[in-house]
């Protein structure tokens, strides 16, 4: 027998819980994969959405070529005609999962919220973003919503869950630090000197470990908006300025287009070389870090970090949080591991989806 539902028996059996997708790239394409597996039965899908065209009819949605159909087909983007959909089903359960990095739908989901929707999200354009958004969040959930925002930092790896948990403990944060990007992490973990940093980042590219323009990652805007979201759930009602961020973009680099860029990679490599041979002289290495302490302060950037240091043993694109509490006050608690990848951010999306039920 199949392992896979179909959208129709989903509905013969009344899934409890109805859902639409904004955003089908490369999150939102394995979330839809997910969709089609066992643990996802209580999940009826109404509508789904790219940035240009949407879908609302059942046959449609069961359809697996659905994510390369909506670059074609479909009717053009609503939202209004999206939650509709979920207006008319009549499951008890309601969530927009939000699977792109728009700011518009992102300033939308305390609307959503308030309006009696839960949202499920990879997007960190809300929680990571302005003070003001975060603190209308914070208001629509007061409502009884319910904002599933594992995805956001770590790719669903149990940080934001952990540090909620221990804060309702009473158990408060005296520091966090790690390492927060994938892209990062990986082009730090082989850094060694011996060949140009440029060479590794065009290769890092290949792999598509690094956004198709990567200063979206040499930045550190994304690193320091994953910050933010996880000083706020320490209790930091920190506002985007007051983490301090150390782009590794030379200037000259900034304001050029990407094909400009990617032509002009080697004037990333001096710095770093003598970064890298500064630290290494002292028996150190350099690591791109997150860190708070606990009044407040925080900052993203290149680090020389001793030897032994816990981000020296990281493997691949893994992300690092090591957590220091009034609790875990001798040795950290640290949570390690894959902190990037479709895969898991969509399992991340499910499971947020699911403890709605
Ligand atoms: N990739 C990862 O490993 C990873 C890990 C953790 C978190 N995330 C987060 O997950 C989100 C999605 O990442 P991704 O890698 O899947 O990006 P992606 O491949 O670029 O996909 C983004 C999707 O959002 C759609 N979109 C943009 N604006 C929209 C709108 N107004 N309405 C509906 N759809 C819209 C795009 O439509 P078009 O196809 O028409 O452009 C595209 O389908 C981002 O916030 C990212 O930071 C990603």
């Amino acid at each position: 027998m199949s392992a896979v539902l179909s959208v129709e028996a989903r509905t013969r059996a009344g899934s409890s819980i109805a859902t639409v997708l904004l955003g089908t790239g490369v999150v939102g394409g394995a979330f839809l994969k997910l969709l089609n597996t066992p643990a996802a039965s209580s999940i009826r899908l109404v509508g789904a959405a790219n940035s240009r065209r949407q879908q609302t009819q059942s046959a449609q949605l069961a359809d697996p070529a659905l994510r390369d159909k909506l670059r074609s087909h479909g009717d053009p983007r609503n939202d209004t005609a999206l939650l509709g959909a979920l207006d008319a089903d009549e499951a008890s359960v309601k969530v927009i999962v939000d699977a792109t990095a728009c700011g518009v739908l992102a300033s939308r989901h305390a609307e959503w919220l308030a309006r009696g929707y839960h949202v499920v999200t990879a997007n960190k354009s809300l929680a990571g973003g302005d003070l003001p958004g975060w603190r209308t969040l914070q208001a629509a959930l007061a409502t009884g919503g319910r904002y599933g925002d594992s995805a956001t930092v770590g790719a669903g790896l149990p940080v934001i869950s952990t540090l909620r948990r221990l804060r309702h403990c009473g158990d408060s944060l005296l520091t966090l630090e790690g390492v927060f990007s994938g892209s990062l992490s990986y082009l730090f973990n082989q850094y060694d000197g011996s060949q140009p940093f440029s060479a590794l980042l065009r290769r890092a590219r290949e792999l598509g470990y690094t956004e198709p323009d990567p200063r979206s990652d040499l930045s550190g805007e994304d690193v320091a908006r994953k910050l933010l979201i996880l000083a706020r759930c320490a209790g930091f009602a920190l506002r985007p300025d007051e983490v301090e961020v150390e782009s590794l973009v030379p200037e000259g680099l900034r304001g050029v287009d990407v094909e400009s860029f990617l032509s002009r990679l080697e004037e990333l490599d001096e710095p770093l070389a003598a970064r890298h041979a500064e630290a290494a002289a002292r028996g150190g290495a350099l690591r791109f870090l997150a860190r708070l302490n606990q009044r407040g302060r925080a900052r993203v950037g290149l680090v020389e970090v001793p030897a032994n240091h816990p981000a020296t043993r990281l493997y691949g694109t893994d992300n690092q949080f090591a957590l220091s509490t009034t609790r875990y006050n001798t040795q950290p608690l640290v949570i390690q591991g894959p902190g990037a990848g479709p895969e898991v951010t969509a399992q991340a999306l499910l499971g947020d989806v699911l403890a709605l039920a």
